[in-house]
């Protein structure tokens, strides 16, 4: 049985244009070499570009035209010397991950076997955990104000905002991901210091973790456990966090696995009422724009991740494996890996070793 998805390509700028289509190429040669599935691709060229064309990042019913995708597929977005960051994803990226209630964000860490990652005596078989961010409220929710600007009494206040609903459901995905892994789950908090937020989030832990007898759990405080990434990064399996805590732990995960263009990360709707986005953690990289040696990787593995959450699991392992074959040699490999290899070099060495498997 073959089942056919309608993905939606969302290259955006930089080299997100560059590593976009080695990520597509792979996507199709493990649909033909598995049969299990293929694809029906739809290019939008919205980001940047079309902003200066039309003064908008995507068109008014973007959210209506991507709702009829069963995934996404996002490349990067940002043209700093020409549009400021907050425009750009606050117009683009974040509307659709709000929109479309993508309310996990998933950042699997792993070294590869051959990297030398930066942790001293740290290998492969101890890196290899995933941190799962509450993606919708807490510390992010926009909640807040200022008053008597331009005056010494000038304040600013930011309120973090917690619901049982969000918390609760970023929780059980993340038990029910536990399940499927180690059977740990390390819940991040800092209820010593947040006294109203953070008791709460562990309230909703306690609550949830008797429904799961079979899963180990423990809650730590987040500075302590940004300490244990570093130095014991093997006893860490799958960890909860909240917004902020989520996005400075996963950042951390992804600097003890070497290197920024590696890293994947998917946005997910677990209910899949409506599509769920995947993007390298990189961004648009101008730094390198136009130089054809951005790392293909974070592309390709978020393609692998894509292809996991549509129930295509053993495609989604052949294309780890490709990734894993071609690091493991390190022979070719782009620049920020300590190679001279370009990106159609990277692109076409993954999609050789597959094709060999
Ligand atoms: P960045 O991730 O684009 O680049 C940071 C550094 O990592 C640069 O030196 C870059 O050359 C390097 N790098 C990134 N990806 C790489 C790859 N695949 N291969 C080799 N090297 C790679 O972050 P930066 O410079 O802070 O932001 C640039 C633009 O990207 C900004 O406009 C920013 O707002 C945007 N951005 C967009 C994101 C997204 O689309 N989700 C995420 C992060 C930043
Ligand atoms: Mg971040």
């Amino acid at each position: 049985m073959t089942t056919q998805y309608r993905i939606a390509v969302l290259p955006g700028d930089g080299i997100g244009k560059e590593v976009m289509p080695h990520g597509i190429r792979v996507l199709e040669l493990v649909a033909e070499k598995t049969g299990s599935f293929s694809v029906d691709w739809e290019t939008y060229d919205w980001g940047s570009e079309f902003y200066q064309q039309t003064g908008r990042m995507m068109p008014v019913d973007a959210l209506t035209i991507l709702s009829g995708y069963d995934a996404i597929y996002f490349g990067a977005v940002g043209m700093p010397a020409i549009i400021p960051d907050h425009v750009t994803l606050w117009e683009f990226i974040l509307p659709i991950r709000q929109g479309f209630d993508q309310y996990v964000n998933y950042r699997p860490t792993k070294l590869f076997e051959g990297m030398a990652g930066p942790l001293r005596g740290k290998g492969p078989e101890d890196i290899d955990f995933v941190v799962i961010r509450e993606n919708t409220e807490g510390e992010y929710s926009g909640a807040g104000g200022r008053a008597h600007r331009y005056t010494e009494q000038e304040v600013a206040v930011q309120t973090s905002i917690f619901t049982r609903h969000a918390t609760e459901r970023v929780m059980r995905y993340s038990f029910e991901l536990a399940k499927r892994r180690r059977k740990k789950l390390t819940c991040a908090t800092k209820s010593n210091a947040c006294q109203y937020s953070m008791v709460f989030w562990d309230e909703v832990f306690d609550d949830l973790k008797s429904r799961y007898p079979d899963i180990v759990t423990e809650k730590w405080h987040v500075d302590a456990l940004a300490a244990r990434f570093v130095t014991r990064p093997e006893t860490v399996d799958v960890v909860v966090a909240s917004n902020l805590f989520g996005d400075i732990l996963s950042d951390l995960g992804g600097a003890i696995q070497g290197s920024l263009g590696m890293i994947p990360s998917g946005n997910l709707n677990p209910e899949r009422r409506y599509p769920s986005l995947f993007e390298p953690v990189h961004g648009s990289a101008p730094d390198i724009m136009g130089k054809g040696i951005a790392n293909p990787i974070a592309m390709v593995w978020s393609g692998a991740l894509m292809l996991d959450f549509l129930g295509e699991s053993e495609p989604a392992r052949i294309i780890l494996n490709g990734i894993e074959n071609v690091v493991k040699r390190h022979t070719i490999l782009t620049p920020d890996l300590g190679g001279t290899a370009t990106t159609a070099e990277v692109g076409q060495a993954i999609y050789e070793a597959i094709n060999k498997l």
